[in-house]
């Protein structure tokens, strides 16, 4: 079966749909619900209030994952961070089990794993630093080199593909003057291309550092990056 493009102003094509059907996504197109702020859609209690200890042990290991305060000199696994990552670590059995929140703990503090702190992982959690570096070079969601102020990560896996994704990507690159993969001049972009980021039913959907934006299109892209400077 060979796939058809979709045509414009068909049925399939989500521009053409009425704004009571469009979900309640990303901010300025919240369809039905229209004059909501995206702090009315989405709540404001926990967007970006991580506290630096993590709070509650049950929450410690999880993300904000990429901030836009970052510091790769900053120390780790001290003050606040200590806390934090004791509280990880009381949730696991033995140290190795914690390896990747101790490095997400590091990424967001630094922004990236440079071998140097993928060393100082390895030395904290008494690892093998040859076993942390396999670890942190597997997986993708780990930086292995400095990014942007902004981490802009455009999904163009299916669902978002077929909603017009790279169109998004082409959009985002176009409006922050940078190739793919590569930070802009002035330090605040970098755009990747990202597989899927489980929010098929809000295609096109971004993450931009710890936020996620949905039912993004290339005409939104603008005014995307102009709420963030
Ligand atoms: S295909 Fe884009 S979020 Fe799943």
């Amino acid at each position: 079966m060979s796939a058809e493009p979709i045509r414009a102003g068909s049925e399939y094509d989500p521009t053409s749909w009425p704004e009571a059907v469009q979900n309640p996504g990303f901010v300025g197109d919240t369809g039905e619900f229209a004059g909501l702020t995206e702090a009315d859609v989405r709540g404001t209690a926990f967007i970006g209030r991580r506290p630096a200890d993590g709070g509650h042990a049950s929450v410690a290991g999880t993300l904000p994952y990429h901030t836009a305060t970052k510091d790769p000199q900053a120390p780790i696994f001290h003050g606040p961070y200590e806390d934090r990552l004791e509280k990880i670590l009381s949730r696991y059995p033995d140290r190795q089990a914690a390896l990747l929140p101790a490095l997400h703990l590091a990424h967001e503090i630094r922004g990236y794993l440079s071998p140097e702190t993928q060393d100082e992982v390895a030395e904290k959690l008494q690892l093998p630093p040859a076993y942390v570096r396999g670890v942190a070079t597997f997986y993708t969601m780990y930086n292995l080199a400095p990014v942007g102020k902004y981490l802009i990560q455009v999904c163009t896996n299916i669902s978002c593909n077929l909603c017009g994704g790279d169109a998004v990507l082409e959009a985002f690159l176009k409006h922050t003057g940078t190739e793919l993969g590569e930070t802009s001049a002035n330090g605040l972009w970098t755009v990747i291309e990202v597989e899927c980021l489980g929010a098929c039913g809000f295609p096109t959907a971004v993450q931009i550092n710890e936020f996620y934006y949905e039912n993004v299109r290339p005409e939104s892209v603008p005014d995307v990056l102009a709420r963030l400077t």
